[in-house]
């Protein structure tokens, strides 16, 4: 995967449209990947000699791939964007704060209660991303999109594997939904602060302030924040909730089929 040849043109607002706050939003959001994956990753790896069953183990090894090469990919992304002025590198080095805190002050179970948690939310917006064509139009730019796509792939594939290892190391469900709720306010506010100052930083919005403001209702109308996507998100809060009840098996071998082809490799959407 080599997405950063895909960005050399990557304009400012890269978002459909041109939008200038779902632009930022992204920006934020890929941001916070590749510190908060490595994070993820950590958090398996703690435990992963403690796991018997053969097959979550081979999951393991295949969500830490997956997760580091999401990181990797994230990365690149964001230095270009960072070249726009996007303070890409300021919400990276604070999700690297906050993670080694967690990590001082939380055990294991929690630590991976916190990334199952996130591991719905990534679920959830690949779901969206990956049933819901207006969800896609929301990404606008090329390289944007099919990075994106690829990552939500992969994350509707692995959506169970930091679940099941919370389960198999005796992570219980109280903690697991007490620690949802933590993933929430957390995953809100600093979404929303992150964005306002991403927004304030950029100077269209001081010559285009009522661009800024209609992004706001388009962001509120988006599929993102649909009341399917909110319901399939507090899906998590049921007792005896797994990924799994969502069967996306036909999605996923829908979309490697679209993205991937028969020979493996990415498929150049750009020319169709
Ligand atoms: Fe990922
Ligand atoms: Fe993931």
């Amino acid at each position: 995967m080599e997405f950063d040849t895909w960005l050399d043109d990557l304009p400012k607002h890269f978002a459909a449209d041109g939008d200038i706050l779902t632009s930022h939003v992204l920006a934020v959001l890929s941001s916070v990947f590749p510190d908060g994956e490595d994070y993820f990753v950590r958090s398996v790896e703690a435990v992963r000699d403690r796991i018997q069953d053969p097959r979550l183990r081979r999951d393991v090894e295949g969500f830490i791939g997956q997760e580091s090469m999401h990181g990797e990919e994230h990365r690149a992304l964001n230095d270009r964007l960072a070249e726009l002025g996007y303070p890409t590198g300021a919400i990276g080095s604070y999700v690297r704060k906050l993670t080694a805190i967690r990590e001082r002050l939380q055990n294991e179970k929690a630590n991976l209660a916190v990334t199952a948690a996130l591991e719905h939310y990534t679920a959830t917006l690949a779901e969206t991303l990956l049933t819901d064509p207006e969800a896609r139009a929301e990404l606008g730019y090329d390289g944007v999109r099919y990075l994106l796509l690829w990552h939500a792939l992969e994350e509707a594939e692995h959506k169970a594997v930091a679940f099941d290892v919370y389960k198999a190391v005796g992570g219980t469900e109280r903690m697991r939904i007490a620690m949802m709720w933590v993933v929430h306010l957390n995953f809100v506010l600093e979404t929303s602060i992150w964005t306002v100052i991403s927004v304030a930083m950029d100077p269209a919005t001081r010559r285009h302030p009522l661009r800024v403001l209609r992004g706001l209702r388009r962001l509120r109308r988006s599929p993102f924040f649909s009341l399917r996507a909110v319901r399939q998100l507090f899906q998590y809060h049921r007792r005896g909730f797994h990924p799994n009840d969502r069967d996306t098996t036909e999605l996923i071998v829908e979309w490697r089929a679209k993205l991937f082809g028969s020979d493996g490799k990415l498929t150049d959407l750009r020319a169709s």
